[in-house]
């Protein structure tokens, strides 16, 4: 039987820093890193490729039909992509198509991060560790309108609180495994922090538990 790797859930919203600190964490302990927000946004991205209104329907068929090379594809991370994968992962049926594949990540190695917004309400509800990142809202947009700046893009930082702000209302609300901190989870508020701060805290959490306390 395949064993189950010790498992960290790094949940929040967009731009809190998950995927900086999610992968930096798995690099410092050598471990796997998901970002499984790569899923809901390659369904986004290929329902974007046919050019056309979209229907749950489609998503769902493109949902159980995703090739681990998509996650590859080099416009993932465009406004359009983002506010279309915070749609997508609304509907139930796709998140149930993704869940196998997130799931089967932490099997048979020794460690494994994951950051998105359900990991540990649903995907690895018995994880060993739990954060749950945040920031203001300006601050998470402010990072993210520098990254979209560093990838050439025009965009007002205005624009980028605004969908921000809408994406987390989609995210916070809908129905299905909507974003949410559980009980256990520890909260890291990164608005003040560096990243090496913020990293360092996570470390420290990880320890702790390795260590059994
Ligand atoms: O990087 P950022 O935090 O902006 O977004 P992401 O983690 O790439 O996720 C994009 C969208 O996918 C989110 O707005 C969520 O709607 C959705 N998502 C989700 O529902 N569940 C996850 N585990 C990960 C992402």
């Amino acid at each position: 039987m395949l064993r189950r790797s010790f498992v960290v859930a790094i949940d929040g919203p967009a731009g809190s820093g998950k995927g900086t600190i999610g992968k930096a964490l798995a690099k410092h302990f050598g471990w796997k890193f998901l970002d499984t927000g790569l899923l809901y946004r390659a369904v986004a991205q290929k329902i974007i490729s046919f050019q056309g209104s979209w229907c749950e329907d489609e998503a769902i068929r493109v949902a159980m039909n995703l090739s681990e090379s998509e996650l590859d594809h080099p416009d993932l991370r465009t406004p359009e992509v983002s506010k279309l994968a915070s749609k997508v992962a609304a509907i139930q049926e796709v998140r149930e198509a993704l869940l196998d594949w997130q799931r089967d990540f932490v099997f048979d190695c020794d460690g494994a991060v994951l950051d998105g917004r359900d990991i540990a309400s649903v995907v690895v509800p018995d994880a060993e560790v739990k954060l749950f990142l945040t920031a203001s809202p300006e601050k998470r947009a402010e990072r993210r309108h520098r990254e979209l700046v560093a990838q050439g893009k025009t965009v007002e930082l205005n624009h980028v609180l605004d969908e921000l702000i809408l994406r987390d209302q989609r995210d916070i609300t809908r129905l299905s495994s909507p974003l949410v901190k559980t009980k256990d989870a520890i909260k890291i508020d990164t608005t003040t922090k560096s990243i090496q701060e913020s990293l360092a805290v996570a470390i420290n959490m990880v320890e702790k538990r390795l260590k059994g306390s």
